[in-house]
């Protein structure tokens, strides 16, 4: 009897184990964010709405240059996808990433919906 039991219960209980693991896109895209397999978006673009200064320094004739880092939540997901597909080389600062579209996705979804 009690292993009737159980057979008529597992499925709901299975089930509830799936929904407590389930991550939303936007929880996996903020995880992305901190760690995209490289490093963290989060490290250079603290604040995805808002520029920020990455160095400053004088150039040769000892004039202060200063390196930003622009917003990125105001992009369209073709140009988003284009600056994260690019060849290595195609930025002097931002890493070469390798991420699938999915990732993308979910990176940009987190990045459009950030609070
Ligand atoms: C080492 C610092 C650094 C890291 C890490 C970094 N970026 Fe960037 N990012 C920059 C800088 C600096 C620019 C400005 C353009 C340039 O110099 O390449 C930029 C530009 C961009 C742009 C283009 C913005 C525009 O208006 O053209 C996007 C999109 C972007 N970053 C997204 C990301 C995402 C997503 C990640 C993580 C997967 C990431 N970046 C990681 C420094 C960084």
């Amino acid at each position: 009897m009690k292993y009737y039991l159980f057979f008529i219960l597992s499925p709901f209980l299975y089930s509830s184990v799936i929904d407590n693991s389930f991550i939303t896109k936007y929880e996996y895209g903020a995880m992305l964010y901190k760690n995209p397999r490289g490093v963290g978006c989060i490290k250079c673009h603290k604040n995805p709405k808002e520029k920020e200064i990455f160095a400053k320094y004088l150039d040769k004739g000892n004039i202060e240059k200063i390196i930003t880092i622009p917003p990125i939540s105001k992009l369209t997901y073709k140009k988003f996808a284009k600056v994260l597909r690019a060849k290595k080389n195609s930025s002097l600062i931002m890493p070469t990433y390798f991420l699938t579209t999915a990732e993308l996705r979910s990176l940009y979804f987190y990045i459009k919906n950030i609070k």
